[in-house]
């Protein structure tokens, strides 16, 4: 039978539900990006990794593409989870500057809409934010994205999933 882990990075916990999500619908592991050290990749059949995007930035995916040569053989994905609605420039931008076209052609990828949790965000990232409202503002005026990222909203769907649990069970 085919065996499969999940190893996410999450900050506000919404990579880690989509993880979880994953997890109960293939019945697979599931693994925190802090434990991965102890993990062995051995007895597996497929490999996810999820992190967020922080400003273009998919998080702890370099250390996952690191690892990418003893996975030879394997069938990986990665998901990255963020604020911008599917389908936005952002994301495939996102996409070629995390992900070489090799590992693009070697690893599938899926992305996913989250939200954004300004209670759970650390200070640095709050500040981030703020610096970045103001820069919407100032470049776009009162758009779509600047009206979206004043608050915390939460748009994580379940169904988002099901492309990649789909992957995942084709043989
Ligand atoms: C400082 C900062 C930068 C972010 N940059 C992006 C971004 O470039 N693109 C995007 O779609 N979302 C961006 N986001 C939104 C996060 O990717 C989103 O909230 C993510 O799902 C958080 O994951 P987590 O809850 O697992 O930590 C950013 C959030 C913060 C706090």
């Amino acid at each position: 039978m085919n065996k499969t882990l999940v190893i996410y990075r999450s900050k506000t916990g919404f990579t880690e539900r989509y993880a979880r999500w994953i997890s109960e619908a293939l019945s697979c592991d599931l693994a925190a990006y802090g434990d991965r050290k102890q993990q062995s990749f051995d007895s597996y059949d497929t490999i996810l990794f999820g992190g967020w995007i922080h400003a273009g930035r998919i998080q702890g995916v370099k250390w996952f593409l690191s690892q990418a040569p003893k996975l030879e053989g394997k069938k990986l994905a990665i998901f990255a989870t963020g604020a911008a609605p599917a389908g936005s420039p952002g994301i495939s931008k996102a996409w070629e500057q995390n992900l070489t076209e090799e590992e693009r052609a070697k690893i599938k990828t899926f992305y996913f809409q989250s939200g954004l949790s300004y209670e759970r965000m650390g200070l640095p990232d709050r500040l981030m934010m703020s610096a970045f409202r103001a820069m919407l503002k100032k470049t776009e005026g009162d758009s779509e994205a600047y009206r979206m990222v004043q608050r915390s909203f939460d748009c994580a769907s379940k169904d988002a999933i099901l492309p990649l649990v789909e992957f995942c069970r084709e043989s």
